[in-house]
């Protein structure tokens, strides 16, 4: 038992519940909707109203429902469960992130049910896999709580969900409707293990549930504990852990596909589990409660790659998970320290708060030692990318324009939105240091460049891209498919990016 474990007295606890709700969830595609289920229909601004509603536009218009985004509309009926009308807005300008919103709506107009039924809408503008991935990402999403400490659930859980369409397109619904389910599940995962508090959640903790979660999901999983990090000389890793009661962890996760792969692909991921800054502390605003959402990165992979096996993922990729929490204490390193990373590159460090990029710096070095087509990380890297890009959009940036075009291709695809910034290198200098080879902070401006200047160091030169989702992974507000909390952000993007990557180019 870890020492905080002493503490929160819940050496049972388990940090994703949601895998054992996904797996109660029934998703069905039928040209009917199932008896009793509260049936959703969603309805634009202009063309036909669905025959089910039984009502024409203008009666509908006269009630104050006109199909604009934002309204909806019960309709009760008196031999079956009521209607839920959903404004779609104009036909023309469907696409996936409004029906998944759409969707989303619905589920939160009828919380109180388990069984629901939705209408995928006429025409071609979105495809029906499409169309049925996104319903069941929205309904699923929406209805999420971590209520994993509360002593009852905060919503009522979805059961069933009756996905309704014409027979000539119900296969293509089905499969979209089985990868809704995937990318929901995993964006649920990543969502538990980011608002698993510090003390429930430790690395020891993590590594536990990546080799359970892992191990069911058709992963290697090896894990690496502290003499064998000594051994390897994963300095940047052991540098953060030094303040800590708990020891740190590096998980390796391993996902072959049964074929000859198409390509390699490795991940990396920033596993803070919870970051007070070191013994440059922050202080003690409650926003800095959100720090045990560090880990955001590492949940992001973990949850993705448990998914890749049952969607068919052609690609190998294995992931790193950098695990460690970064406290104060008489035994943390010093402002001024020197590390040795992976490889033998020292780091001065300037900053014990900017811990992320140290973590990382060894896992790049060992994702360069085997032979992989593409390096991808993913952390809550900096509040510099926050203040840029805000808590919708994270930061993007890499050396390899057909891997940045991946990853941008991912994020349209998911809704999980990127924007690239610079690789600038005319920035590089702020990294000089007088001591070390490099330092792990810039100057006052362009933190989320230097941070990935740093961080490229490590790569030897390969195809890589870094998603820093210090913005998105956090949601403070409560909107459609985002309760409030730990958002998930980056387990949709990166089973896309898996699922499509292609080898770039030398
Ligand atoms: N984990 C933080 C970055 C972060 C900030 C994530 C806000 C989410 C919201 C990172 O380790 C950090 O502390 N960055 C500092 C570095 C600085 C103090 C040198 C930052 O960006 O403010
Ligand atoms: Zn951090
Ligand atoms: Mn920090």
């Amino acid at each position: 038992m870890s020492a905080m474990g002493v503490f929160t007295g819940l050496t049972s606890f388990d940090p994703v519940p949601s895998v054992r709700r996904s797996k109660a969830v029934v998703v069905t595609v039928a040209t009917r909707p199932p008896e009793n289920a509260i049936l959703g229909v969603p309805v634009a601004q202009d063309g036909d109203i669905p025959a089910v509603v039984g009502l024409d536009r203008d009666t509908l218009e006269k009630a104050g429902f006109e199909g604009k985004t934002g309204q909806s509309m019960v309709i009760p009926r008196a031999d079956a469960a009521p209607l839920v009308l959903i404004g779609i807005g104009e036909p023309a300008a469907l696409d996936p992130d409004k029906l998944r919103d759409a969707a989303a709506a619905f589920a939160r107009a009828t919380e109180a049910r388990a069984d629901l039924a939705w209408t995928l809408p006429e025409g071609e503008s979105v495809a029906p896999a499409l169309a049925a991935q996104t319903a069941v990402e929205g309904i699923l999403l929406a209805r999420y709580r971590y209520d994993a400490l509360k002593e009852a659930a905060t919503v009522t859980p979805v059961s069933n969900i009756g996905l309704v369409v014409d027979s000539r397109r119900s296969a293509a619904a089905r499969r979209g409707a089985a990868k809704g389910q995937a990318m929901a599940e995993a964006t649920q995962i990543a969502r538990d293990l980011a608002n698993s508090p510090p003390a429930y959640l430790t690395a020891t903790r993590m590594a536990e549930v990546a080799v359970e979660l892992g191990s069911e999901r058709g992963l290697q999983v090896e894990v690496f504990d502290k003499d064998q990090l000594i051994e390897m000389g994963c300095g940047g890793l052991l540098g953060v852990n030094a303040g800590s009661a708990e020891p740190p962890r590096m998980i390796k996760l391993t996902y072959r596909p049964p074929a000859k792969p198409r390509a390699h692909l490795t991940l990396v991921g920033k596993g803070i589990m919870y970051d007070a800054g070191g013994i440059a502390i922050k202080p003690g605003d409650a926003v800095h409660a959100t720090m045990k959402n560090d880990m955001s990165g590492a949940a992001a992979i973990l949850a993705a790659m448990s998914e890749l096996a049952a969607q068919g993922c052609k690609t190998a990729v294995t992931g790193y998970l950098m695990c460690t929490d970064n406290v104060p204490s008489g035994t943390a390193i010093a402002m001024g320290e020197v590390l040795r990373i992976r490889g033998g590159k020292t780091v001065e460090v300037a900053n014990t708060d900017a811990e992320g990029r140290l973590v990382m710096a060894d896992a790049m070095v060992l994702a360069t030692e085997d032979p992989t087509d593409a390096i991808v990380d993913i952390a809550t890297l900096t509040g510099a990318a926050m203040r840029a890009l805000g808590t919708q959009v994270a930061g993007l940036i890499g050396n390899n324009a057909a891997v940045v075009e991946q990853v941008e291709a991912a994020a349209a695809a998911t809704g999980e939105s990127v924007w690239e910034l610079p690789l600038e290198r005319r920035y590089r200098g702020e990294l000089n240091s007088e001591v070390a080879d490099i330092k792990n902070l810039g100057g006052a401006n362009a933190g989320a460049i230097t941070a990935g200047l740093f961080l490229e160091e490590f790569v030897a030169g390969k195809p890589w891209a870094h998603i820093d989702i210090a913005g998105t992974a956090q949601n403070d507000r409560d909107t459609s498919w985002r309760p409030p909390g730990c958002t998930g952000f980056g387990a949709r993007l990166l089973i896309e990016f898996a699922l499509n990557f292609t080898r770039p180019r030398a």
